[in-house]
């Protein structure tokens, strides 16, 4: 047997967001693949995914910066860390919300050797998690045909980028925001995007809500809006993946799915809500793994709510293969001398 090979300092390498996005360009079907494996690889314990760390300021209440810490074992054994912020107010000033970096960790050294622009690869493994999603909570009955997106951002946009590359089509599609602006900028994409189906843009929650059998949340509401239940009377498959938009009592009245139990019952979110008002979890059917290994069904005859934390071990994933893809075709943008002194004593 060969002896290992010497622990040695890693090059440094900075990969830009058209780096990331060249990395991940249709490429859903097997980003959704990857994602879905390191979710299960995270749900049977081959993971380090300590609670997630939110940064606010008193000065800018609508702000934060979450530091998502994470170390993902299977195949892949990186660690890493994820530092997203978000400032909504960007948005009326014509930038994203959003903006991240990845830092990959090497697993031996410790050593940090990428650090990837990563709001990219934070809404392409949030949209493959909800896709993944959408396909195991409508399994063994007839699959959505209308969707309607309410909140229709980067995020809604991924998510349908991921729907459609992973095998959806829908009859209709529905769309709803607050701003007229997003949802027009919305509606444009999804005609270039060449989405088939009708497009309707609802001025009203209710009426989107009403007419879609998946209902995509992406909002950046801060408390929950939507409390009707007589809305969800039609027992729609509802992706609420901006966590704070349903009233407790919606919740209540559904099946009600989270990617992580502990990670998801935090940071005032509707399920985290519903379990204040209840003094209990028994409201959770359970987790995606657990649809996933056939432990929990979902029934019928009532609203399934899937409210997905988001994990940071998906990023690790999603980062490790956009890094291994640019390293074998060799085009790694290394800084040289960027971990300079290397020796102990000069
Ligand atoms: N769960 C996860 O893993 C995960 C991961 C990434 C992002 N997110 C969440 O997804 C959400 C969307 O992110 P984004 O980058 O698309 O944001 P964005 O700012 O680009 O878009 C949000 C849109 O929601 C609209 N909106 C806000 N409040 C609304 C309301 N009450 N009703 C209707 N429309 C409303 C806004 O006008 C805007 O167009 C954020 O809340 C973000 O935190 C969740």
């Amino acid at each position: 047997m060969s002896a290992p090979a010497p622990l040695a300092v890693p090059p440094f390498a900075v990969i830009s967001g058209a780096e990331v996005q060249r990395a991940l360009q249709g490429r859903q079907k097997k980003i959704m693949n990857l994602v879905e494996a390191t979710y299960r690889w995270h749900s049977a314990g081959d993971s380090v995914n300590p609670p997630s760390y939110f940064l606010r300021f008193p000065d800018r209440p609508s702000a934060r910066i979450i530091a998502l810490p994470a170390s993902i074992g299977g195949p892949l054994r990186v660690d890493g860390l994820k530092w997203i912020s978000s400032f909504p107010e960007n948005v009326a000033a014509g930038i994203p919300r959003a903006s991240a970096v990845l830092i990959l960790n090497d697993h031996d050294t410790g050593y940090p050797f990428a650090c990837l622009e990563s709001s990219i690869i934070s809404a392409t493994r949030t949209a493959a998690l909800a896709a993944s999603a959408a396909d195991w909570l409508s399994r063994g009955r007839p699959r959505p045909a209308r969707v309607g997106f309410f909140g229709t951002g980067l995020i809604a946009r991924y998510i349908h980028a991921f729907l459609d590359g992973t095998g959806w089509s829908f009859d209709e599609i529905g769309v709803h925001d607050l701003s007229a602006e997003s949802a027009t900028g919305f509606r444009g994409y999804l005609e270039q995007s060449g989405a088939a189906g009708a497009i309707s843009v609802f001025d009203s929650a209710e009426q989107l809500i009403r007419s879609s059998d998946l209902v995509v949340f992406a909002t950046v509401a801060g408390e929950p809006h939507v409390g009707d239940l007589s809305w969800f009377s039609h027992n729609p498959l509802v992706l609420h993946v901006s966590l704070r938009d349903l009233a407790p009592e919606v919740l209540l009245a559904s099946t009600n799915i989270v990617d992580d139990v502990e990670h998801c019952l935090k940071a005032e979110t509707s399920p985290h809500l519903a379990e204040q008002l209840t003094g209990s979890r028994d409201f959770l059917a359970g987790t995606l793994d657990d649809v996933m290994a056939g432990r929990v069904r979902i029934p019928a005859d009532r609203p399934t709510v899937f409210s997905p934390f988001g994990l940071g071990v998906l990023d690790l994933a999603v980062g490790k293969y956009v890094y291994d893809e640019i390293a074998r075709s060799r085009k790694l943008h290394i800084i040289d001398e960027f971990f300079h002194e290397r020796r102990r004593y000069g």
